[in-house]
């Protein structure tokens, strides 16, 4: 409102404080509030969400400085089908986006957010994606009417005063504007999760570098720095400009002479990326390292030398919490001790969370995601399948110190990875960059609980679906044309840790022995590693694997990397029919790629069948 007093961190950006305004102007909040990213002031927000209900603060002996948070059961997960992408032209956003027309959307959204933050806080809250001041980097600025997000953006981002510095009195920012559309009378007592799940709305103007985000307080429809700037804005911006905004994580690998390889890694949601970002090697890997730079999205800039460097923008992990153990995954165990957001776990007698899957025997008795009493034979989960943590990045043991380089770390391949029960071998590399293009287009993946229920398979190019903020055929002629103008193209690998044999039994024991895939792969970026040239693209052999510690029979190794003929001919057939719904913007290349692709599955049957027999 015209008048209200900005209270909190300082800023003189001219461009900011009139958007501050106009917002408040219309949102008409109580008081308007900037983030300065103090410990203070995440102490005294954390606080006021105890007092309300949001949070509950967890046993402090157990889990210092944590908090479990309770959503409303119609908020708990990003949710695609009222996520839209308003592009001027309607074929800009592409076939596998929703669109509406940006002015019938700004009417809609003008309605909705007209009083909408009454009675409530408006916090502003500025953040840098990526290190201040690096050039791959680009600063936001998130307005939200709740308090829980502007606690979890501090975890997530670069967040507060230092970020409105770098901005100075000119800086540019991208406009994120998010209500959770629940306003309150005067007197009006809060609920512990407001939201508005009839009224729902995550909307993207990507010619304007804008988000507005409505109804919903959770995760990726709320934190706006995470998918909605850092994927569906920024991966317009990087087309216009010539770099990559990728759903990956960022790793890297030292072998024992301490020669330290970096591999960025895209794969649906809760494939488990956040677990191989922080792979512990297995037996038989001793003074081998993995470093995690991110495990969820990565930057990605060509330099001057024509190398791809990649920085994580985030600065915290927003990871799906059931399956995570001491034994899948012991550095996320120990990056969530302290400091972290618990949101729809379940709440143990002595204060402390769980999830299935964090231990082999469940507690005798929980208050689960809801609060209701909860006992092993109740027939009830405890935590909600997308329960997350929110979590920073530096608590974890595995943490690499050149996440804060503001140039990045180089980049040698890229891993794409799909969860599919069958016939997708567990590793194969692209012939070259197109072919490795092509290869990651058309990768497809099984359902998980972090994407609305839906299609049990489905095409997730590049692991981007959901994510991608144009046209994904002008996605596919980005990336062809950015690995045009390198002169050291990462090389690009596919993989699947899922498979599984007739008893539905999964054939690779995945977590830390995906090092065994991993090294490989460093092995054929260094020009080392061997690898047979078959129809899907180059192959190990058994013996090209490293199996110290791990006894992996050949028969069974070649059973998971075998593809039925009759499979691979419909999977080419499947492919055109995606192709089909893009008309004349799909790549030319993919035409001769995939009738390649064809001949060749005519090619040497026992590359197919008798898999061992070429080997
Ligand atoms: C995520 C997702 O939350 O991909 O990272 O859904
Ligand atoms: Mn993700």
């Amino acid at each position: 409102m015209q008048g209200l007093e900005i209270t909190g961190a300082k800023t003189n950006n001219s461009s900011l404080l009139s958007w501050i305004n106009m917002v408040a102007g219309l949102t008409k909040p109580e008081r308007i509030y900037i983030c300065d990213g103090s410990d203070g002031e995440y102490r005294s927000l954390c606080d006021d969400l105890v007092a309300s209900g949001t949070f509950i603060r967890l046993n402090q002996e157990k889990r210092p400085n944590s908090f479990l948070s309770r959503s409303d059961p119609r908020d708990v997960a990003r949710t695609e089908s009222r996520t839209f992408i308003c592009s001027l032209n309607k074929a800009d956003a592409g076939p596998t986006n929703n669109w509406i027309n940006p002015a019938d959307m700004e009417a809609k959204l003008t309605h909705l957010f007209d009083g909408c933050m009454r009675g409530r806080t408006m916090y502003v809250i500025p953040f840098s994606m990526g290190p201040l001041g690096s050039h791959i980097a680009h600063i936001g600025v998130e307005i939200s009417d709740s308090a829980y997000v502007a606690v979890n953006m501090r975890i997530m981002t670069r967040m507060g005063q230092a970020v409105l510095d770098v901005m100075g009195d000119d800086g540019h920012f991208v406009k994120c504007l998010h209500s959770v559309g629940a306003p309150l009378a005067p007197g009006e007592k809060d609920v512990p999760w407001p939201c508005n799940p009839e009224n729902l709305y995550i909307t993207h103007f990507p010619e304007e570098r804008a988000v507005y985000s409505f109804g919903s307080g959770y995760g990726g429809n709320a934190l706006l720095s995470k998918k909605c700037f850092a994927l569906r804005i920024a991966s317009v911006m990087a087309e216009d400009e010539g770099w990559l905004a990728e759903h990956m994580l960022i790793l890297g690998v030292e072998n024992p002479e301490g020669e330290r390889t970096y591999v960025a890694g895209a794969f649906p949601s809760a494939c488990g990326k956040t677990n191989f970002a922080m792979l512990v090697p297995p037996k038989g890997f001793e003074g081998w390292k993995v470093f995690t730079v991110g495990d969820d999205i990565a930057w990605i800039k060509p330099d001057e030398e024509g190398n791809l460097r990649a920085i994580n923008p985030e600065a915290g992990f927003f990871g799906v919490a059931p399956g995570t153990s001491t034994k899948s995954n012991l550095n996320a165990m120990m990056t969530l001790t302290k400091n972290c957001i618990f949101t729809n776990v379940a709440l143990t007698d002595d204060g402390d969370v769980w999830w299935e899957g964090m231990t082999d025997d469940p507690p005798a008795h929980l208050l689960d995601w809801q609060g209701q009493d909860w006992t092993p034979d109740c027939g009830r989960l405890a935590a909600h399948p997308n329960s997350r943590f929110t979590a920073p990045i530096q608590q974890c043991p595995t943490f690499d110190p050149e996440w804060d380089n503001p140039e990045g770390v180089p980049i040698r391949a890229f891993i794409f990875g799909a969860r599919m029960s069958k016939h997708v071998p567990l590793v194969f590399q692209g012939f070259n960059w197109s072919h490795g293009v092509y290869l990651a287009a058309t990768m497809a993946s099984e359902a998980t609980a972090a994407a609305e229920a839906g299609l049990s398979v489905r095409r997730d190019p590049m692991a981007m679906l959901p994510f991608c903020g144009y046209n994904m055929a002008d996605y596919w002629n980005h990336w062809l044309n950015v690995g045009r103008h390198l002169a050291n193209p990462p090389r690009i690998f596919r993989v699947n840790w899922f498979r599984k044999d007739e008893n539905g039994k999964f054939m690779w024991p995945g977590f830390g022995e995906n090092m065994r895939v991993l090294k490989w792969v460093v092995d054929r970026v260094r020009g080392r590693g061997y690898g047979v040239e078959s129809p899907m693209g180059f192959m190990p052999r058994h013996q090209d694997i490293h199996w110290e510690g791990l006894v992996y029979d050949p028969d069974k190794f070649y059973e998971l990397m075998s593809v039925d003929r009759q499979e691979a001919v419909k999977e080419a057939r499947s492919h055109e029919e995606l192709f089909d719904n893009f008309f004349d913007r799909l790549p030319k290349e993919f035409i001769y790629l995939r009738e390649l692709f064809k001949s060749q599955v005519w090619r040497s049957p026992k590359v197919w069948e008798l898999a061992r027999a070429i080997f």
